[in-house]
Formats: structure tokens, C-alpha cells, sequence
């Protein structure tokens, strides 16, 4: 672990404990980043206060038993804080020990799980819509996070594919001509198929009949019914795995894992609840109560297993979610990354599931929640039309202002690269937009903004590790042979930068264990801010500088690599050049 303040914390801990006379136990020195100096220990004072003790004492008794002899300096302020001061030498040696690593010193998780990551999730037959792209660019960003943690990732993606609109949509589909209907759904016209079907659902008796009808044949494995049914899946899911290509997330079609894949675990469902005596009757539904959820009258909410029709709900399939997660996949962790809207219905299943036993003390189930797009004014984001927007639209603009926006920066750059480079801006823009704020709020969605060269951006992000591979380029220097020099910290600068190189590794801890990619994000934007302090501050390559050019290089490409590694970890790459 290159992180000094945990290397400085396990020296203290000890020291802490002999000084209030607990040899042997653990301790927290409790230190944090601070504006004194470069760390500062609080422990003293909780120690202290259970002891009966005098902070200022307990802290001077630990100095005095700690070896910090070429890690930091210690003093002690105020009423028993400690000051840090990390040596210089500790810090260089750190960063070599760094540069030299191909993890960036960041270590892989003690203990490795098997991790489900349940993203993205659209309905088919209908459009994805930003929630949808949400829950992908999240999820994305945490598969490859946990993936380099050393987890073991399995990707699920929960479609909607099942369940009452099917009999309606098949109907559709027959009465537009199979031929017809696949080629509106392959070019993504799934609002304005979903739509007409609707209508007719509410327009027509005979509609409906039919649609209930062929519901029941469906849901009874009537093999035409499943054929037609497999039309619109195909179609649909084809579409979806294009938006993926685009957007290049690591969800294939080799990850659906749709509500209709559940199929076989609905009934087992229903008889283990029944079983474990948790299922009541409830005006002829089939219900279990979770206590602690109520209706807004007050009552007792029922999670709803089964209706009075016989048909299994949203609910059946995620408590099915769970045993198939755990039993089969044998997932210690399940992250389930849906809009917070749905935090009550998986709350309540996962209170059943643990009430019916099927969840063991050691699975960790997580809902990460995420908010809504906003447009400029605040409401959620639509297309002109009002229509929800168009995932693949949203995206080839995108692309298209990444390019316009390379062509401004750099109008030197062939065409060719112009487009490859500008489809990396756009996109990259978008994901990050969106990651860059915590999920859990709303944000608003603005071109201009996301695909500025200033700011917490991603163009801003990945101008600034093109700019140090140009650096490279202009010296005639390869990165690869800087890589094992010790940089020497003289100026303020210089101790700034490595400091906050050092900070990488918890950076990407701190975003794991929160699912929080904002995190990594805000660490990227301030090592940008601190390179540039640096750049400004140290010159390179300038004539005179000879002494410390090869330490300053390897600075900018140690620089170069956390941005592209952090960057790479949320999903996003880096351009060479710009
Ligand atoms: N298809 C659902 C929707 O569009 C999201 C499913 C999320 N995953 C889950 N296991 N419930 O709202």
C-alpha cells in the first residue's frame, strides 16, 4: 500500500495502545488528510478521554514509543493533536514504488467476492431511456472498479421481458405483419410500437380479448406464442446490444439475464413462501407482509407475489433475483444499480428474502440508487417532441459535438483522427457528466458544459494527459524510460503532486466501498489541478533544467497514467493527442 497515511497509521497504532496501556489492541489513530500539515492524528483525544488521561500526555507517550524515523516528522498541537509531516525521501521512494508498478500500487481486495452487478435493465419493446443509461454508465463504471479490485464480476442484465404486455404487443405485432413489425423495432422505433399497441389495447374489445388470450398461451409455453415473443425480444435486445457497441460498456447479449429467464424459479418461489409460512391471501392475491412497510393510509403494505389473475409480479422476479444470485451463482455480494424511485420495492424484497431464510450472514445485498436528467429547466429530460429521448440520437450527438469540439482545439489533425478522437471526447463527456456528480442527486444535462475543456470534464481530463504524452513526444523521450528514476520533491509543487499521486489508491478504495465513481472522479479533476500547478510552476524541458528533467518527467508520466488508469476504471479512454 503506498498510501502514507496508512503506513504512518499502522506505525502509530501501536504506540497509541501501549501509551494507554493496551499493548496488543487495536487502536485508531484516527488520522486524516489535514491543512496544518500534511496529515494530523486525532486519536489522542478519544484515547485519552476513555483512559482518564491527558491527550497532550497520551500523544507525547506514543511519539515517544513510535518509529517514525524516515517516514514523517510528529508535533503535537492544540489539545493533542499530532501535526505529520511526511520526509521527503518517504514520499519519493513511494512514487517510484508507484511508477514502477502496473496497478499503481493500488492493492487488489483482501478479500476477494463474487460480485453480481444487476444494470442496465430496459424494457423490450420500449425505448431505453436516460434512467436506463444511468443505471448502464454506473454499473459500468463499477464492474471494471470491483474487476480491478481482483472481484469476481458477474454481469446481469434484468430485462423486462416478460409479463402482461406481451399479449398485446404479440397481438401487434401480428396485425402489423411479422416482417413490418421486426424492421420498426430493429431501427429502434420501440416508443411508437409500444404506443400503437397501447391504443388499440384501450381502443378495441376484441384487442383486448385477444391480447389476454394470447397472454395465457405465452405464459403457457404455446410454442407459436413463444416464437412471436422471441421476435420481439430478439429485435429489441439487438437494438439494445447496438446502443452498448456505441457507448462502449462491457454488457453484451451474453449478460441478459431477463425477467423470462426467471421463468422456472416463479412457482418454487411461491411454494417455498408458502412453506415458510409467509404467504397470505389478500383479496384473492397472493401477498407476504414485511413488517415496517405501510401505504400512505397507514395499513400494512403486501409485497404481491401472484395477482388474483394467477399472473406473477415485477416483485416474484426479483425475489427469484435473489436465490438464483445466491444458490446458483453463489454471489457473496449483489449490487442491484436501479433508480431510487424502486428503493422501496427492493427494499421489501429483500426483507422477505432474508425473512424466508434464503439469505446468508455473509451476502451483502446493495441497492445503488441513482437520481434523475434534468434539462435546463429542471424537468426531466425529453426529446423536442416530448417523447422520451432516444438513447442512439442522444449519443451520435455526442459524437458529433466531440468532433466539432476537436476540430476547434486542433484543426491541424487529419480528418481521420479527428473522428476517432472526437467520438472519444463526446462519449467520454456524457459518461462522465454523468459520474462525475453523486448519484444519488439529480443532474442537469448540458452540452455545453459536459464538453467544456475547463472544469470538472472529462475533455479537460483527457486534454490534460494528451498534453503530457506531447510533452513526451516534443522531448523525443520514451515514457517507459523514466519509469524507474526516483523523483527528487525540492519545490512545493512537485511535494503537491506526488502527495496527491499517493492519493490514488485510496481514491479508488473509497469509490469501491461507496459504489460512488464521483469520487474517483473529484480525485482525477484535483490531480489535474495539481499537475497544472506543477507544469506551471517547474519547468521540464526549458534550457537550465537539465538537473531535474528526468525526476519532472517522470512526475508528468506518472501523472499520464493515473489519469488514463482512473479514467479507464470509470469506463472512459484517453487520446495520445488532442
Ligand atoms: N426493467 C426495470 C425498469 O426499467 C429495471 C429492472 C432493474 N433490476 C431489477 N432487478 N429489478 O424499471
Amino acid at each position: 500500500m503506498p498510501d502514507p497515511i496508512a503506513i504512518v497509521s499502522d506505525l502509530l497504532a501501536p504506540a497509541f495502545a501501549e501509551a494507554v496501556g493496551r499493548r496488543g489492541e487495536q487502536v485508531d489513530p484516527v488520522i486524516r488528510p489535514s491543512d496544518r500539515a500534511d496529515a494530523q492524528a486525532n486519536g489522542a483525544l478519544a484515547l485519552a478521554k476513555a483512559a482518564g488521561r491527558n491527550p497532550r500526555d497520551v500523544a507525547a507517550a506514543a511519539l515517544a514509543a513510535a518509529h517514525l524515523d524516515g517516514v514523517c516528522t510528529a508535533e503535537i498541537a492544540g489539545p493533542g493533536f499530532v501535526n505529520l509531516t511526511f520526509d521527503n525521501a518517504f514520499l519519493a521512494g513511494l512514487a517510484a514504488e508507484m511508477a514502477g508498478d502496473s496497478r499503481l500500487s493500488v492493492p487488489g481486495a483482501s478479500i476477494p467476492q463474487r460480485v453480481v452487478i444487476d444494470y442496465s435493465a430496459p424494457n423490450v419493446a420500449k425505448e431505453m431511456h436516460v434512467g436506463h443509461l444511468r443505471s448502464t454508465i454506473i454499473g459500468d463504471a463499477l464492474v471494471r472498479v470491483h474487476e480491478f479490485l481482483g472481484h469476481t464480476v458477474i454481469r446481469e442484465n434484468h430485462i423486462g421481458d416478460w409479463g402482461r404486455p406481451f399479449g398485446m404487443l404479440i397481438e401487434h405485432l401480428l396485425d402489423l405483419g411479422e416482417d413490418q413489425a421486426a424492421h420498426e423495432l430493429s431501427v429502434g422505433d420501440l416508443d411508437a410500437f409500444y404506443k400503437q399497441a397501447n391504443a388499440k389495447f384501450k381502443d378495441s374489445a376484441e384487442f383486448q380479448e385477444r391480447s389476454r388470450q394470447r397472454v395465457a398461451l405465452l405464459q403457457g409455453g404455446e410454442p407459436e406464442s413463444l416464437r412471436l415473443w422471441g421476435i420481439l425480444v430478439g429485435e429489441s435486445t439487438r437494438y439494445f446490444s447496438a446502443v452498448y457497441r456505441i457507448l462502449g460498456v462491457k454488457l453484451t447479449s451474453d449478460d441478459n439475464m431477463g425477467e423470462s429467464a426467471y421463468n422456472e424459479l416463479l412457482q418454487p418461489v411461491v411454494d417455498r413462501l408458502a412453506t415458510s409460512g409467509l404467504l397470505t391471501d389478500s383479496d384473492g392475491a397472493e401477498v407476504v407482509f414485511a413488517p415496517g412497510y405501510t401505504n400512505r393510509e397507514g395499513d400494512p403494505l403486501p409485497l404481491i407475489i401472484r395477482n388474483r389473475h394467477g399472473g406473477f409480479n415485477y416483485a416474484t422476479f426479483d425475489l427469484a433475483t435473489v436465490i438464483d444470485r445466491v444458490e446458483r451463482l453463489k454471489a457473496t455480494t449483489l449490487l442491484y444499480v436501479v433508480g431510487a424511485p424502486q428503493a422501496q420495492h427492493l427494499a421489501m424484497c429483500w426483507d422477505v428474502c432474508r425473512m424466508a431464510g434464503w439469505v446468508p450472514d455473509n451476502v451483502r445485498i446493495v441497492h445503488v440508487p441513482f437520481g434523475s436528467v434534468l434539462d435546463a429547466d429542471r424537468k426531466m429530460l425529453r426529446s423536442r417532441s416530448g417523447d422520451s429521448v432516444k438513447l442512439v440520437d442522444l449519443l451520435t450527438e455526442a459524437i458529433e459535438r466531440g468532433r466539432a469540439a476537436v476540430r476547434s482545439k486542433n484543426p491541424e489533425l487529419p480528418a481521420e483522427e479527428t473522428d476517432e478522437i472526437g467520438r472519444v471526447i463526446g462519449l467520454g463527456a456524457v459518461k462522465y457528466a454523468d459520474l462525475s456528480n453523486d448519484r444519488i442527486r439529480d443532474y442537469v444535462f448540458e452540452w455545453e458544459r459536459m464538453l467544456s475543456f475547463d472544469g470538472n470534464t472529462a475533455p479537460y481530463l483527457q486534454y490534460a494527459h494528451a498534453r503530457i504524452r506531447s510533452l513526451f513526444r516534443r522531448a523525443g523521450v520514451e515514457p517507459e524510460t523514466v519509469r524507474a528514476v526516483t523523483p527528487t520533491l525540492d519545490e512545493p509543487a512537485e511535494r503537491a503532486l506526488v502527495l496527491r499521486l499517493l492519493g490514488f489508491a485510496p481514491a479508488v478504495a473509497a469509490t469501491a466501498e461507496s459504489y460512488s465513481p464521483h469520487k474517483l472522479c473529484a480525485y482525477l479533476f484535483d490531480l489535474a489541478g495539481d499537475f497544472t500547478t506543477f507544469y506551471e510552476a517547474c519547468p521540464i524541458l526549458k534550457d537550465g533544467y537539465e538537473a531535474t528533467r528526468a525526476s519532472r518527467l517522470a512526475l508528468a508520466d506518472l501523472t499520464a497514467r493515473t489519469l488514463a488508469l482512473g479514467l479507464g476504471l470509470l469506463g472512459i479512454d484517453v487520446p495520445e493527442r488532442m
